[in-house]
Formats: structure tokens, sequence, C-alpha cells
């Protein structure tokens, strides 16, 4: 904790979502129109056919546009926007990978020089010369690709480095080839759909669909490359990480199950349009193929990034950016203890340190509408439990009266009312808001740690001592702090639980 914290309102996720989505795209977009333009450009030079040396001039002005402008701001805006929110894990890569990251940059520059020289080139060089500056082109970005491909992989998969703290270790981790050659064919693939949007426009007739044809063969070759890698990488995940998500984490895991339809979808419309009825491709259905084509895509980077937490690098750095190896000095010493800057207010600091880099209070993930309603006690009880509860958090390191911190500083943001005040609710529907508040972030009904069972034949009686004993019932389970309302309500909630009419 070297570096003081960015508040800043949107949400951490958010903000590196917005970026990282947008650069991600970009970037495999540049690298496969890289290929795509070379070899289409061999392939009309060998034929001498001039229509299609037009068509792929005209891409080469996006392509290259993309990859200059797009790409090159928001690979500079993802160093921006990590150095503020995760300086600790920004740090720990540039000290493991300083020379990776020097290569890559080496090799950006030659692709931005290629792409600028191969655009220029169009009508001003040798036919056999601006192919070479093609090749050239495309080579590199895909160079940067082999590069950054072990720094990113690393983060969720860091195998051995954790280890020996071995550079290759971890730059050839257990997940650097399967998404290594599943991010070519995303290449590949992305490259086709966004030639089939622009062939879409051409006028109608032969030379469209020769185009349609012959990009939408880039996009299957890319989807297939790529579903099959997505196999490989999945097998390749440890299974205890994919096991503990599938638990507290179920949503991303139940993504990447559904993208696989998302993958049929697209690989049908690619066949109809590409192989059966080319001429029939407008410019709508394109689109469509386009952004089916971004959302499976983007799912893959959502599980990605999910099921890493709650970690930012796997078993060495959490997302809140604590070293695991420095786990103990924190119990012991403190978290106010680590940290160099400090502002004065401790619960403040605290809660910066600990949970706002995932948390905010009411926009993301917001905090607000899990306390509201509730009690200085519970909070500061959660908070000492926040390993336990779903969505896969990492445990508060600090002592406990630094949770006390927290807490206070969360209950003066919170709504004070009883429960039944702040949501207008009465009898078995304040118990379940209760329930969902007090009971359901560490027991989720139907999914992780569901206790539904244990309420089966209880009277209310039962579940009134059932509650007197919560503290007792498990380490880490909070007391039972609510008013008598919302303790009514909840037992309501809890006897109609156990005789299973609302499961
Ligand atoms: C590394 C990221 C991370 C950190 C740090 C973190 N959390 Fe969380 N927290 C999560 C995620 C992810 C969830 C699941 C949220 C979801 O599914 O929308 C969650 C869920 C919660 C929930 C349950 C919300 C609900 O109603 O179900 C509470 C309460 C919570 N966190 C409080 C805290 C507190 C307090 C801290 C600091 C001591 C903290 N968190 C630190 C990531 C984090
Ligand atoms: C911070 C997390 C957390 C919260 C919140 C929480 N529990 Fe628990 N609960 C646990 C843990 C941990 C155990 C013990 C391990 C287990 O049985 O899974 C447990 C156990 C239980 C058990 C099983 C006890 C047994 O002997 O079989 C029941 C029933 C239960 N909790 C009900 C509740 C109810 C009702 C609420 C809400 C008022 C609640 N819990 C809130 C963490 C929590």
């Amino acid at each position: 904790m070297n570096y003081p914290f960015w508040d800043e309102p949107m949400g951490y996720g958010v903000l590196m979502a917005v970026i990282a989505v947008f650069h991600v795209f970009v970037s495999h977009f540049a690298i496969g129109g890289g290929l795509y333009m070379v070899v289409s450009e061999r392939i009309a030079r060998k034929a001498g056919d001039t229509k299609r040396l037009k068509f792929i001039e005209k891409l080469s002005k996006f392509f290259v546009l993309v990859t200059l402008v797009a790409g090159a701001l928001t690979g500079v805006g993802i160093w921006f926007v990590i150095g503020l929110i995760n300086p600790a894990a920004t740090e720990a890569l540039i000290h493991n990978y300083v020379w990776g990251w020097a290569t890559e940059w080496t090799f950006f520059v030659v692709e931005i020089a290629s792409a600028i020289l191969y655009f220029y080139g169009w009508k001003r060089m040798a036919a056999r010369d601006h192919m070479i500056i093609g090749w050239i082109y495309f080579v590199f970005a895909w160079l940067s690709l082999v590069v950054i491909n072990g720094i990113i992989t690393f983060m969720l998969t860091p195998g051995q480095w954790l280890a020996t703290g071995d550079f290759w270790d971890g730059f050839f981790n257990p997940t650097y080839w399967p998404s290594l050659v599943m991010r070519t064919g995303v290449c590949g693939m992305l490259a086709g759909l966004y030639a089939l949007l622009v062939a879409s426009r051409i006028e109608p007739g032969d030379f469209k669909a020769r185009m349609v044809r012959y990009s939408a063969g880039w996009g299957i070759v890319g989807l297939v490359v790529t579903a099959v890698c997505e196999y490989w990488y999945w097998k390749a995940i440890p299974a205890a990480v994919v096991e503990k998500a599938l638990q507290i984490m179920p949503t991303p895991i139940h993504s990447i199950e559904y993208s696989v339809w998302l993958a049929m979808g697209i690989g049908a419309l690619l066949v109809v349009f590409g192989v059966l009825a080319p001429r029939k491709l407008s410019s709508p259905a394109a689109a469509l193929l386009m952004v089916l084509g971004l959302v499976w895509f983007g799912c893959f980077e959502w599980f990605r990034e999910s099921i890493r937490k709650p970690y930012v690098i796997t078993g060495y750095m959490y997302g809140n950016g604590v070293e695991l190896a420095k786990a103990d000095r924190y119990k012991k010493e403190g978290y106010l203890a680590q940290l160099a800057f400090k502002t004065g207010d401790d619960g403040a600091d605290l809660f910066r340190h600990a949970c706002r880099s995932c948390h905010t209070l009411d926009g993301y993930k917001a905090l607000k509408p899990a306390f509201d309603g509730t009690d200085r006690a519970f909070i500061a009880a959660i908070i000492r439990s926040a390993h336990l509860l779903r969505g896969n958090m990492p445990q508060f390191l600090g002592k406990p009266e630094e949770a006390e911190k927290i807490a206070d500083y969360l209950y003066q943001r919170m709504d004070k009312r009883p429960l039944d005040e702040v949501y207008g609710l009465q009898g078995v529907e304040l118990g379940r808001k209760a329930y969902a508040l007090r009971c359901g972030k560490c027991h989720v009904l139907g999914a992780a740690s569901d206790k539904s069972k244990s309420f089966a034949g209880q009277s209310a009686d039962d579940l009134n001592s059932m509650l007197n004993a919560a503290a007792d019932m498990g380490e880490g389970m909070p007391a039972y702090t609510g008013g008598a309302k919302e303790r009514a309500g909840l037992v309501a909630f809890l006897e109609q639980l156990g005789k299973g009419v609302k499961k």
C-alpha cells in the first residue's frame, strides 16, 4: 500500500471495462486486418483483379486508422487506468516483465511505422515492396500479441512462477498456448466479419458475391480455430479455480456456456451467407454478425477476468493490491500500519484500500443497498467475514478494531431507519428482504451454501431460537441483530422456506 488512493466516482470495474473492452476489440482487429490485407492483396495481384485491390485499399484505410489512433490511444489509456486503479499490481507487472514490455513496445513501433507506410504505399510503391511492408505490419502486430499474451495469461494462471519467480515460467504459463492460438483465431474471425460488413455495401453482383464468400471463409476458419482453442483453454485452467468460481460466481461461467450457442449462431449465419446465399447479405445482417462476434468475444474476456477473483494475480496479489505474502504482517500490525498515504480519517482510508477498489457506495457494486436498514454490528461482522460471502472476496486482513472503523464509516452513510421503513415492506416480503440482506450474502438460495433444508419442519419458536444462537452456528456467521418487526418477518419467511413453498 505504497500509493495514495484515487477516489473516482465511476467504480474501478466500470472504468476498466470501458477502456479495456474497446482496446481488446481494436487490437485484435488490427492484427487480423493485417493478415487479411496482405493475403488478399497477394491473391488480387496474382489474378490481376483490380476491383479486389481497390476493395482492400479501402479496407486498409480503416484498419490502419484503427491501429494507429484507437489502438495506440486506448493502449496508453490502459496504462493510465491500471496505474491509477491498481498501482501495486501495475508495479508487480512492470517489475516482473520489464523486458517483456520493452520488447512489446518495440514491436508496436515497427507495427505502427509499417502500417503508415502500407497505407501511404498503395499508389507510390512497387507491388512487391508494398506487400513486404504489409507482411512486416502483420508479423509485428502479431508478435506484440505473442508477448502481451504471456503477461495477460500469467495474471490468471501464473503456474510455476509462484514457486520460482522465473520470467519464463510466468510467461509460458499453463494458459499461454491455448490463449495465443485462440486469440489468433479471434483476430482472423473479426477481420472476416469486418470485411463482410464492408462487402455487404458493394452493389449487388458477382463481385459482391465473391467478396462475401471469401470474407465469410475468414470468419468460419477463425471461428473454428477459436472454438477448438476455447475448449483447450478451459481445460488448461486449474480445476480448483473453476470449481471455486462455479460455487460463488456462477454467472460468468454460465456466460461462457451461453457463448457456445452464440458461436454456433455466428457459424450458422456465416454458412448461410458465405456459402449458400452470398448475394443476399445485407448491411444490417452483416452488422448483426459483427455485433454477435464482439459480444461473443466480450463474454470470453468477462469470464476470464471474473474467474480470477479475488485475485488480480492469482495466488500472488488480491484485487485490492494486497500481496498474499504480506497477509501475516497485515494481520499482526494491522492495515493502517501498511498505508504510506493517510488522510487522517482512518475509517475512510481503510474503506478505500480494503473495499473501494471493487465497490462504490451507491454506483458500481454498490454497498448502500447491501447495508441500508441494517446495523453497525452486522456491517462489522460482514467485513470480518468478507471471504465467506458469495462473490469471491479477499479476506479482510486488518485487526478487528479496524473492521469496526470501516463499519463506522459505512454505517454513517447508510439509511438508518428500520428495514420495513426503508423498503416499505411487511410480513413475509419484509422477511424475504431481511434474508437477502442478512443471510443471502452467504447462503444463496438454490446455490452456494443453501441452508433451506435446515428450516424444514421448524416452528416459529425453533427458528427464533436459531436466530438467537446465530453467532454460534458457524465460524464467521454474524449474530442476528435485526429489530423485532424484521425478525418476525424473517421467521415467517424461513418457515415458508422450510415448507418448501418458496424455494
Ligand atoms: C477484489 C474485489 C473485492 C474487494 C476488495 C471487496 N469486495 Fe465485496 N464483493 C466483491 C464481489 C465480486 C462481490 C459479489 C458482488 C456481485 O455479485 O455483484 C462482492 C460482494 C460484497 C457484498 C455482498 C453484496 C450483496 O448484497 O450480496 C458485500 C456486503 C461486500 N462485498 C462488502 C465488501 C466490503 C465491506 C469490503 C471491504 C472490507 C469488500 N467487499 C471488499 C468484490 C470485492
Ligand atoms: C458471513 C456469512 C454468513 C451469514 C451472513 C450467515 N451465515 Fe449462516 N453460516 C455461515 C457459516 C460459515 C456457517 C457454518 C458452515 C456451514 O454450515 O456452511 C453457517 C451455518 C448456517 C446454518 C447451518 C447450521 C448447522 O448446524 O447446520 C444455518 C441454518 C444458517 N447458517 C442460517 C443462517 C441464517 C438464517 C442467516 C441470516 C440470518 C445466516 N445464516 C447468515 C455463514 C453465514
